[in-house]
């Protein structure tokens, strides 16, 4: 097995285990309601959303909320565009967009975690919203064709993958010409701590708080 498919192992096995305990009712986390789903109160992703932003969207889909900032706070979305969310878990940032969009746009999440789509699915079906859809897949092998989307958004995600040039390139094929790119993510800047590199898949993927505390940058935002 290589350590790319060990990392993705992992990182599926924890969000599938964060969507379970969500999905059964977890709640009463600290800090606004968000990041429940990690058991417990986490700097990190709690208060990403101004409350109404958390009152456009299920209770579930901001419990689910995993990010470490807010990407669609730096998006520019235009009634009509379609927006793909890399690794859109429990569908916050989907949900949010698609309604910026409008019912003439579309907004794709796409996921490879089986009960982070589940719950996104039950998130749109409560939202109500018919311009949602959530894919299966991996955020290196995006299943949508060149140049059909205009905006790419992605919150705490592509520091997951193992192969962020291979990520970077399949969001810049599918970006149209003139398309947007809004990501919030974690890197580190200088040497990672020894204890983040001591077992590496496991502190990536079960305690983000301390892979954040040595990063900075959260935002970054580029056209194409
Ligand atoms: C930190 S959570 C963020 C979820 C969501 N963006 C949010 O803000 O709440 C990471 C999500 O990305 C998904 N994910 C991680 N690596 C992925 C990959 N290589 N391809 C597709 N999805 C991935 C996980 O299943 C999980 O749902």
């Amino acid at each position: 097995m290589t350590t790319e498919t060990t990392v993705k192992d992992i990182v599926r096995q924890k969000y599938g285990e964060a969507a379970q305990r969500v999905s059964q009712g977890a709640s009463g986390s600290c800090c606004g309601g968000a990041s429940a789903a990690l058991g417990g109160c986490d700097p990190i992703t709690s208060n990403l959303y101004d409350p109404a932003q958390a009152g456009a969207v299920p209770e579930t889909a901001m419990l689910a909320s995993l990010g470490c900032s807010n990407p669609t706070a730096l998006a520019e979305l235009k009634p009509g565009e379609t927006v793909l969310d890399l690794g859109s878990g429990g569908g916050i940032d989907v949900l949010l967009s698609a309604r910026r969009v409008g019912p003439e746009g579309t907004a794709y999440g796409l996921d490879m975690t089986d009960e982070m789509l589940a719950l996104a699915q039950e998130n749109k079906r409560q939202s109500g919203l018919a311009n949602v859809h959530f894919l299966k897949g991996e955020i290196e092998h995006i299943p949508l064709p060149a140049n059909s989307v205009d905006v790419i958004i992605s919150n705490c995600v592509i520091n997951l993958a193992a192969d962020k040039d291979r990520v970077l390139a399949e969001a810049f094929r599918v970006l149209k010409p003139g398309g947007r790119f809004a990501v919030s993510d974690v890197v580190v800047r200088g040497e990672v701590p020894p204890a983040g590199t001591e077992n590496a898949p496991t502190s990536a993927t079960t305690e983000p708080a301390t892979a954040a505390a040595s990063c900075c940058g959260p935002s970054a935002c580029c056209g194409r």
